[in-house]
């Protein structure tokens, strides 16, 4: 298995971005930490801290993107979890080893710079999850 330190975020699937950030910064003393547009994967993000944790909200800047299409089909809402590791790639090796089926088989460059993957919801009782390293 994968040695997870802790939950490093959730992530949610929003139709407004601004609208959801105002919604945790009332609801849940969230405090905005990043935002990001990423042209290339077709989102707008932002990440909040939420007491000691973080909540990173996602919206389609398209429809024929992944938080578009998952936005159209099943609406707002949770969308994965993700799991700080030490090591990517070695998080993956490990995974790949167990019989895993990954969505991404190398680290990629995430949004705030953080290193990413993606394990397919089909191998975690159906959760997208994501594997994180802050390094
Ligand atoms: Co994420």
């Amino acid at each position: 298995h994968v040695e997870a330190r802790s939950i490093h975020h959730v992530g949610v699937a929003v139709a407004d971005l601004d609208a959801a950030v105002r919604t945790y910064e009332r609801l849940f003393g969230g405090r905005l930490e990043h935002r990001e547009l990423v042209d290339d994967q077709g989102v707008e993000a932002a990440s909040l801290r939420v007491g000691d944790s973080r909540v990173e909200l996602l919206a389609a800047l398209e429809e024929d993107t992944p938080v578009g299409r998952f936005l159209a089909k099943r609406g707002e809402g949770m969308h994965h979890i993700a799991y700080e590791v030490g090591d990517v790639a070695a998080a993956l090796e490990r995974l790949a080893a167990e019989g895993v089926e990954l969505i991404d088989t190398r680290p990629r460059r995430g949004m705030f710079g953080l290193e990413v993957a993606f394990v397919h919801p089909d191998s975690v009782h159906g959760v997208l999850s994501e594997v994180v390293s802050v390094g």
